[in-house]
């Protein structure tokens, strides 16, 4: 049996590359992550199967602005506050709606959407014309989004059920199992536009205006001022309008 030796210096200066990360990339990478079944925000390109999407571009523009190379990841959403907090990545970008709860938890930037819950029914339904009218029914969300809070605390249902992805929720009500999905208005718009004749949502306003914001942890307060500084400045610089006119 052979066996090598390496010499001690070796191992002493591999060390050192090492801690100074001599070979990896020299700009910094912001990490972001989403649960990516949530176009028009966060989807999963079907050809180059990489994320894609208003949050993806709007962390593409922040990396821009702040001289950051980007990496966007897809993260199941009931681990995206965990993931967060255990440092697998940096910033939440995920059409995540700003909530006292929430701040408990995660430090929000300055607000980067506005957005409404809606009621999504199948097109043919004629009898659900507010939220009184789910009285009885089972109603679909994703499981632990401000959908799923205004269903729980909705009288008188049948049922909330839960689902790990929108999409899910969504096909629910198309299978005849639920009368009707609460989710964010441009998902559901964006979910009527692709399937037309499907599913409508059903007029008025019934819920609380929301705003996205993207999470950080609470110990980066120096990355958080930057970022806020950087949405500023894509707002002012038209980027920002550049990307919504992209999706919307
Ligand atoms: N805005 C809602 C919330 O914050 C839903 C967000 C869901 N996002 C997603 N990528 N699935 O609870």
């Amino acid at each position: 049996m052979q066996k090598f030796f390496i010499p001690g210096s070796v191992v002493v200066l591999l060390f050192f590359m090492a801690a100074l990360g001599v070979g990896a990339s020299q700009t910094p990478v912001l990490r972001f992550a989403a649960d990516c079944a949530f176009p028009p925000f966060e989807m999963i390109d079907e050809v180059t199967n990489q994320p894609v999407g208003f949050d993806v571009d709007l962390a593409l523009a922040i990396g821009e602005e702040l001289g950051m190379q980007v990496e966007f990841i897809n993260v199941a959403w009931d681990g995206l506050i965990p993931g967060l907090l255990n440092k697998n990545f940096d910033i939440i970008a995920s059409g995540m709606t700003i909530t006292e709860e929430r701040k408990l938890a995660v430090n929000f930037s300055d607000p980067y959407f506005t957005a409404t819950q809606v009621i999504l029914v199948p097109v043919n339904n004629t009898s659900i014309k507010g939220p009184e009218d789910l009285k009885g029914q089972t109603v679909t969300v994703q499981i632990g989004t401000t959908g799923d809070f205004i269903a729980s605390d909705l009288k008188g249902l049948k049922k909330v059920a839960r689902f790990n992805l929108v999409p899910e929720a969504i096909q629910e009500v198309l299978n005849g199992n639920a009368a009707a999905c609460i989710v964010d208005d441009n998902v559901a718009k964006r979910y009527m536009a692709e399937h037309p004749g499907t599913v409508k949502v059903v007029a008025g306003d019934f819920f609380p205006t929301e705003y996205y914001g993207l999470a950080l942890r609470k110990t980066d307060k120096e990355l958080l001022a930057k970022v806020n500084q950087a949405l500023a400045a894509l707002k002012a610089n038209g980027k920002y309008a550049q990307i919504y006119n992209k999706y919307f």
